[in-house]
């Protein structure tokens, strides 16, 4: 053990033995909570539902005295564990009360060892393997004293402009809860266990909605939309036992998400049954008088506070507030009691009262050969193979020469992508490193470019000369780590800078032309795909990206992630997810008419009277669930247990498939239903289950998807149902393939 791992078993001990003040037992912990309320003044329970970050009571003493007055009941973004349990011991020790604190950071992939993006971590389709990551990431992050990450985002989008696809799972809500649930699990753990860290449902809820990707940007969600999208991954965190929630940014059909009684307090509290607490976005009660919802910061607080946001983060509306609305009979001292329950609640959940430095535990885990290892698995699972003609990937080892070209081949910042605090550049292992650790010599590396958005050709020559020499040509496009996260959004989604003309010049020396993209969203590159023989994205695979790309380029497995989100042909496309409706006039691709094949003097009112664009047609860059291996898979055999089934019965699904090519792989086989006739339109494909398997050459496996009753429901404006009729049913590869059947339920 390390000189500080020593220090943190000393400070474990030495504070254990001085909480006995505070112990609270488990047990009738609501009459625990109802006592403590009882005893505490008005300006204690005001404080408790203050969140402030560092800095901002000043001074470390004034800080400290803040904590002793009860003025403040969690920190966001204070570092350093020493001082972290310094703090909580002045909370526990020397305020009236002794009351622990919530010291919360955004851990969103990773918090020294960084993941992929979420956007890629879902990519595997592994929800294990997310639980895992997350894991990892609380371990690290509580031997820090972080005891709350705002963790998992959990927001359903189909807008890649919008920067926080990255921080998303992208585009299906079935999807999407089974990773905010693994995520919500891996965070927190075991209650009990030191090393669990709270995990918070953000944002509440549809702010991957924002217009045109702007971000922070109005949304509209009929209720239909939001119960049977946007609502589901938190409902599922919900019954996962996710502890808090965030109240989001955006203004929801006129209402803005932190003020809004329908979601936080019918839906949340009524409907669900929540009884934990719900934070406010960083300033997102003040931002009401922005969105022309409240007039003033006193208005904002006493909407925000009737609505159901418990703790107000960074700002301070209510501390300034609460006080005058309860004297001017606005607001009462129940409904303040309500939200300081809320909170004491998780603090009590959490054992904090008990353990207020069990997270302290020993820092020596942080970026361990195992953490790093799991790093590596999850980002080489979330890369997807997008083309591969001639199989030009896998690359020989000992291929005798191979030009690697563009500044993300070596970017160490931008590998980890958005939203990483506590990620440190230094810690990553970049391509060009791993490649160059594989090829020596025989790689010969130009830049070509200074950065993804450099508009200089003046590294053109080097690199194309560098490509003649060669083999092969391995280009890392993409963007850099700042092109995506919050308020990040870009119109324009292809490939920033002039790296499509390098890519141009590259091609013509006639050499294989291989393509790794790292993204913080789909990106339009259906240009750049045609001149490539291989593509493979990869998104920000985080501190590892290296050696993950390298296990899957050099053939020592086979990429086996899929497609989390529809890719479009280029930002028009918006919105284009594979669950769309039909409409009235679904167009074939015989339908499809090009613009470049419409007569100069067409006389012709229209071309067909069928929904398409006529540059665009009718299909995607790529589907939903899309992703190639080094192998191939045959499906075959569909099986249905039932024609029929009626609403108690479970009807099963299944279909073999077959490793028909040469090498082991992953497949992620995709279950998807159509609701053929409803009482609201239905989408033409929903997503109801998946299953990875891995199968060496030659081999089959039957794989079986369960379907009950229940599985079918959906909100129709007025009520859940679940509505008898005809459905179809399909086993395949991707949202757009596979083996179709039929049922009817009765
Ligand atoms: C983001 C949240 C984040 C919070 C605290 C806000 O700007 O929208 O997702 O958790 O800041 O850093």
């Amino acid at each position: 053990m390390t000189a500080r791992g020593l220090l943190f078993v000393f400070i474990l001990v030495f504070f254990a033995s001085c909480s006995n003040k505070t112990f609270i037992n488990q047990e009738g912990n609501e009459q625990k909570i109802h006592q403590l309320i009882s005893q505490m003044t008005l300006d204690e329970k005001i404080g408790q539902v203050q969140q402030v970050t560092d800095g901002f009571f000043g001074n470390e003493e004034e800080t400290k005295q803040a904590i002793r007055d009860g003025k403040v009941g969690s920190f966001l973004n204070i570092t350093g564990p020493e001082r972290i349990a310094e703090l909580q011991r002045v909370a526990l020790e020397e305020s009236k009360h002794g009351i622990p604190l919530l010291f919360g950071r955004d851990v969103i992939h990773g918090y020294r060892t960084i993941f992929p993006i979420p956007l890629g971590m879902a990519s595997s389709w592994e929800p294990d393997l997310l639980e895992k990551a997350m894991r990892v990431s609380a371990v690290e992050a509580s031997s820090m004293g972080i005891n709350w990450t705002f963790a998992p985002m959990m927001d359903v989008t189909w807008d890649p402009r919008w920067g926080r696809i990255a921080e998303s799972c992208g585009e299906d809500p079935y999807l999407a809860s089974q990773m905010a649930v693994a995520m919500v699990k891996g965070f927190q753990g075991d209650l009990n266990d030191p090393t669990s860290v709270a995990a918070c449902a953000k944002h509440f809820v549809g702010y991957g909605m924002s217009e045109a990707g702007r971000d922070y940007n109005t949304t509209y969600i009929p209720e239909t939309l939001l119960r049977n999208v946007h609502l589901r991954p938190f409902e599922a965190a919900k019954n996962a036992g996710v502890l808090t929630f965030m109240s989001a940014f955006n203004d929801l059909n006129g209402v803005p998400t932190s003020g809004n009684e329908f979601t936080l307090k019918h839906i949340l509290r009524d409907e669900w049954k929540y009884n934990g607490m719900v934070v406010s976005d960083w300033g997102s009660i003040g931002e009401m008088i922005n969105h022309g919802f409240a007039a003033n910061r006193k208005d904002a607080a006493e909407i925000a506070v009737k609505a159901g946001v418990d703790m107000e983060m960074a700002t301070t509306c209510y501390t300034d507030n609460l006080k005058s609305l309860l004297e001017e009979g606005r607001i009462s001292e129940e409904l303040i009691n309500e939200h300081v329950a809320n909170i004491l609640r998780v603090k009590m959940e959490m054992g904090l009262f008990e353990k207020p430095y069990n997270q302290m535990v020993s820092t020596d885990t942080i970026l361990s050969a195992s953490h790093l290892e799991l790093s590596r698995e999850t980002a080489r699972k979330s890369m997807v193979l997008l083309k591969n003609t001639n199989k030009t990937l896998p690359l020989s080892k000992n291929i005798r020469s191979l030009a690697l070209i563009g500044p993300l081949a070596d970017a160490a910042r931008d590998q980890l992508g958005t939203w990483i605090f506590d990620g440190n550049e230094d810690d990553s292992t970049t391509p060009k490193q791993a490649i160059g650790s594989i090829l020596g010599t025989r790689m010969n590396y130009v830049a070509g470019l200074e950065y993804s958005r450099d508009k200089s050709t003046k590294g053109f020559e080097k690199a194309v000369s560098a490509a003649k020499k060669s083999d092969a040509i391995l280009f890392f496009a993409g963007e850099e780590a700042i092109l995506s996260g919050e308020a990040n959004a870009r119109g324009i989604i292809d490939l920033p800078g002039i790296q499509t003309e390098l890519i141009t010049e590259l091609k013509k020396t006639g050499k294989p032309l291989i393509l790794v993209v790292m993204a913080g969203r789909p990106l339009a590159i259906g240009a750049e795909m045609e001149m490539a023989d291989a593509v493979l994205y990869a998104w920000h695979p985080g501190t590892m990206a290296g050696p993950a790309v390298c296990d899957l380029l050099f053939g020592d497995f086979s990429p086996s992630g899929k497609l989390p989100v529809t890719f479009v042909k280029g930002a028009g496309q918006i919105p284009f997810y594979y669950y769309r409706k039909n409409t009235g006039r679904p167009a074939t691709s015989e339908d499809v008419v090009s613009i470049d094949d419409i007569p100069r003097n067409s006389k012709q009112l229209s071309l067909g009277f069928k929904s398409m664009h006529i540059d665009y047609g009718i299909t995607p860059l790529l589907p939903f669930g899309y992703g190639l291996g080094y192998t191939e898979f045959s499906y075959d055999n569909l099986a249905l247990s039932s024609s029929e089934i009626s609403q108690d019965e479970t009807l099963t699904v299944s279909a073999r498939i077959k490793n028909t090519g040469n090498y082991t792989a992953g497949e992620i086989v995709q279950f998807y239903i159509r609701d053929k006739v409803g009482s609201i339109t239905r989408p033409i494909k929903e997503l109801k289950g998946f299953q990875k398997i891995e199968l060496n050459p030659g081999d089959t496996k039957t794989v079986s998807f369960e379907l009950k009753a229940s599985d079918l429901q959906f909100f129709n404006g007025r009520d859940y149902l679940v509505e008898p009729g005809d459905f179809d049913v399909w086993i395949g590869p991707n949202s757009e393939e596979g083996l179709k059947g039929a049922f009817v339920l009765k």
